[in-house]
């Protein structure tokens, strides 16, 4: 994806930065309670102005986002009243620094020693072409026993454009040479707006815990991505029947039937 792409959309907003939600993820507080990670260092890549930062900050240590377009990074202080001093690319407020930067150009002491990973529509928003990138980059940002809250999407028919379907096949090609993947959350999300907008089949929000076990070896991440990619087709065609069933929506077009939620 393409930096003027984000620019674009955080210049247009609305519709356009429509993966901003008001509230606290759910996921967030079922899966990094305060009680496990007070005090810890949280990385938030591609953080936009998500209000999950407020969130962790309640308890971290420090909290750290990373985004490309000083644009939100702004929104973020602004909409939440936060003071902020500006020291080139940082932006530092009380126990958080959002960090206006290309996150795949990052090396390990810009970000200092991370005990959390929050990754909520960052994997998901780059494409094929970018993501042994991110995952390389996220690798030398984090040590062993760093843990790791990811959330995907994954959906049918698949779109060229983000947010990328990921299955939890996926996931595990991705990672489970390095980190020990649990699938913690899996909910059919019928009334997502992509849903409608795009006339989907069906939609699932999965969330991850990892837990790093060693660094990711690079002379397996290319065969990885070709493995996720065959696990993304052989997941769609096994689980599709079930989940259009689950999710109470028809294939279009099947028998010339319309879909229920349209
Ligand atoms: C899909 S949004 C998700 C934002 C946030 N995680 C959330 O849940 O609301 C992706 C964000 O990443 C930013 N972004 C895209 N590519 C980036 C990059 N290479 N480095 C840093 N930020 C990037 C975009 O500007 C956008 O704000």
């Amino acid at each position: 994806m393409q930096a003027e792409f984000w620019f674009d959309s955080w210049e247009r907003g609305g519709f356009y930065t429509s993966f901003h939600r008001r509230d606290i993820h759910p996921f967030v507080e079922r899966h990094t309670p305060a009680e496990r990670f007070a005090g810890a260092h949280v990385l938030v890549p591609l953080c936009g102005k998500t209000n999950d930062m407020l969130y962790y900050r309640q308890f971290a240590r420090h909290v750290t986002g990373v985004e490309l377009v000083e644009k939100a990074i702004l929104q973020f202080f602004t909409d939440n009243s936060l003071d902020f001093v500006q020291k080139g690319n940082r932006f530092e407020g009380e126990r958080i620094t959002l960090l206006c930067a290309d996150f795949l150009s990052l090396e390990a002491e810009d970000v200092g020693q991370v005990d959390l990973v929050y990754d909520r529509a960052s994997l998901v928003a780059m494409p094929l072409e970018m993501r042994l990138n991110y995952l390389r980059t996220l690798d030398r940002l984090t040590p062993v026993g760093a843990q790791q809250l990811l959330n995907t999407l994954e959906y049918d028919p698949v779109l060229p454009s983000a947010p990328f379907s990921i299955a939890p096949e996926e996931v595990v090609a991705y990672y489970a040479d390095g980190y020990d993947v649990s699938h913690v959350e899996a909910t059919v999300v019928p009334q997502h707006g992509m849903v409608r907008r795009w006339g989907l089949r069906f939609l699932m929000e999965h969330g991850f815990m990892l837990t790093k076990r060693r660094n990711l070896r690079p002379e397996l991440l290319e065969p990885r991505l070709h493995e996720a990619l065959a696990q993304m087709v052989l997941a769609r065609n096994r689980r599709l029947p079930e989940l259009v069933e689950t999710a109470g929506l028809w294939p279009r077009g099947c028998d010339g039937a319309s879909p229920r939620v349209a």
